[in-house]
């Protein structure tokens, strides 16, 4: 494994990301971490340590520090930017405090190694294809002209005097240090290689993993599978574990690796609210039991949200509504499951690796919380309390979407966009009732149709109608309509915290919004959202 030290940087998990895609495990953990407590854990074998970038500078009084067993262990260590510059300060070179000044955004380094015997004894360069720019400019033999790469920076303070035994490897215009190197393996860049804008800095990363720290490209999802069904099977050995599906991806992953570990043991669960999209509990229910064979308790609690719901508006009132509801569902469909068929001892739950390392402690991995599902009054039944197991918390979404497929997930769960717990009350603005969510139903049904029939689905983060209370005054054949207006909205997103309106085509709006007014009698007027998030959040409520 790679071990990743987390300075703070915005693309921390990046590096971590990135790793991965080249087959290589790698984990994040806190800059605090210390070499000892790594070793500890049985399942990490460590190749080498990346030290993410951070908005300290070295100078500041808190600033964070790297436990000198690490930087002394004798494994090849990649410093990036606060990473590089913390190395080259503990190992006692020395780094300039510049205030106020910023080398920020692209930048060429040029390597002034003396190519070949540097290139042999670092490695970090090697394979590297000279910037378009130095191609087509060329007036002397590529072999003898510096390599020069483009690359991205982001930094203020920088190093002005190099550790023992280090060497300048590569220049920028304005910084005389962007790469420096130890010949035992510890490699420091001012510039971020995890980033998209450094367009090497993938091979950057390959030659760091593969040729200075000789790691192999194993972590395949096949070896993921393999280790966390062992992982599951030791964890739950005979005992009985439920599974709350939701009808997206990650809780559908974590059911299929518990039931290739373990079989039976496995039940799965899925409550329809009321506010599920068209046919979605027929689309679990028939790929759960069907197709995949794993049991399956479908449970229509329509009626109950539905009356819970009646005349709420607020919509923090509607979420809390529908979560709390849906705990007490659940309970006491866990405790009719158990008095019929015997104790459940475990709870499955699709948790990602991003909620793992927001929540900051990274040693519960392996280890089996306790937790009660129950919050009202009087605790729960003794056979009700679960200790958890988390197949997925060491994966990221798209390394989760990955063993999906392996597993015979259909590719359209597998893609499927995320939709909100509390599914379509968030997009009935106002109060709720039956008749609205089925009008809401078919119309995003008619827009998730089309946008698919597109080809579009899967370059946008997500995509629905709305439907507002706002009526307005049509005309349909020769007769006046006063109907609902609806909203479609589309948005394109990385990590959904800021996302912008999709540029759908004039052609497929109008295919949307004609089937629309057509098809749904209760709707005579269509917009499209067109504002980005921020200002506006991704859904309307
Ligand atoms: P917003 O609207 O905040 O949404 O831009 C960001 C992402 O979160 C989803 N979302 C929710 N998911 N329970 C959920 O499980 C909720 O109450 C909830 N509210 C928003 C939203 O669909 C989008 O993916």
């Amino acid at each position: 494994a790679i071990i990743v030290l987390d300075y703070g940087s915005q693309v921390s998990r990046l590096i971590t990301r990135r790793i991965r895609e080249c087959y290589v495990y790698s984990e994040l953990v806190p800059a605090s971490t210390t070499l000892a407590e790594l070793q500890a854990k049985d399942h990490l074998d460590i190749k080498g340590f990346i030290l993410s970038g951070g908005p300290s500078s070295v100078y500041d009084e808190d600033a964070p520090s790297c436990d000198p067993a690490i930087l002394h262990s004798g494994l090849p260590v990649l410093g990036i930017c606060y990473g590089m510059q913390l190395m080259a300060q503990q190992l006692g070179g020395h780094v300039e405090l510049k205030h106020g000044t910023r080398e920020y955004g692209p930048a060429t380094i040029e390597v002034v190694a003396d190519a070949e015997q540097d290139y042999a004894t670092y490695r970090i360069f090697e394979g590297l294809k000279p910037s378009p720019e130095q191609t087509t400019h060329l007036d002397r033999p590529a072999q003898h002209t510096p390599l020069r790469l483009p690359v991205w920076m982001s930094h203020g303070d920088s190093v002005d005097r190099l550790p023992e035994g280090f060497k300048v490897l590569a220049t920028t215009e304005s910084n005389p240090v962007a790469v420096i190197a130890h010949p035992k393996g510890m490699i420091g860049f001012q510039f971020h290689p995890e980033v998209t804008h450094t367009p090497q800095g993938k091979e950057l990363i390959k030659n760091f993993l593969f040729r200075v720290c000789g790691c192999e490209a194993s972590w395949t999802p096949e070896k993921v599978i393999d280790e966390t069904v062992e992982r599951i099977r030791q964890q739950v050995g005979k005992e009985r574990i439920l599974c709350a599906l939701s009808g997206g991806v990650d809780s559908a992953v974590a059911a299929l690796l518990v039931h290739k570990a373990i079989g039976d043991q496995l039940t799965c669960m899925f409550v329809d609210t009321g506010c599920m999209r068209e046919g979605e509990g027929e689309q679990v229910a028939e790929t759960f039991r069907n197709h995949l064979h794993i049991p399956l308790v479908a449970i229509d609690a329509e009626e109950r949200f539905l009356g819970k719901l009646a005349g709420v508006t607020d919509p923090e009132r509607k979420r809390k509504i529908i979560g709390e509801e849906f705990i007490r569902v659940f309970e006491e469909e866990a405790v009719k499951l158990a008095t019929e068929q015997g104790k459940i001892s475990f709870l499955a739950q699709g948790t990602l690796y991003p909620d793992v390392i927001e929540s900051t402690s990274h040693d519960t991995a392996n280890t089996a919380k306790r937790i009660k599902t129950h919050h009202n009054v009087g605790g729960l039944p003794e056979e009700m309390v679960f200790k958890l197991v988390e197949p997925l918390r060491m994966l990221f979404k798209d390394e989760v979407r990955e063993i999906g497929l392996e597993l015979g997930l259909p590719e359209e769960w597998v893609w499927r966009h995320p939709f909100p717990g509390p599914g379509l009350a968030i997009r009935v603005i106002g109060d709720i009732t039956k008749e609205k969510l089925d009008i809401l139903r078919k119309a995003d049904k008619i827009v998730i149709d089309e946008i698919r029939r597109a080809g579009v689905y899967r370059e946008l983060g997500q995509a629905f109608a709305v439907l507002t209370p706002i009526q307005s005054v049509g005309v349909m054949g020769d007769g006046r309509t006063y109907g609902n207006l609806v909203a479609v909205r589309a948005v394109t997103t990385g990590d959904f915290m800021t996302a912008d309106w999709a540029r759908l085509s004039p052609e497929l709006l109008a295919r949307i919004s004609n089937r629309l007014v057509n098809e749904v009698h209760e709707i005579n007027r269509v917009v499209y959202d067109i504002t980005s998030k921020p200002p506006a959040t991704i859904e309307w409520e």
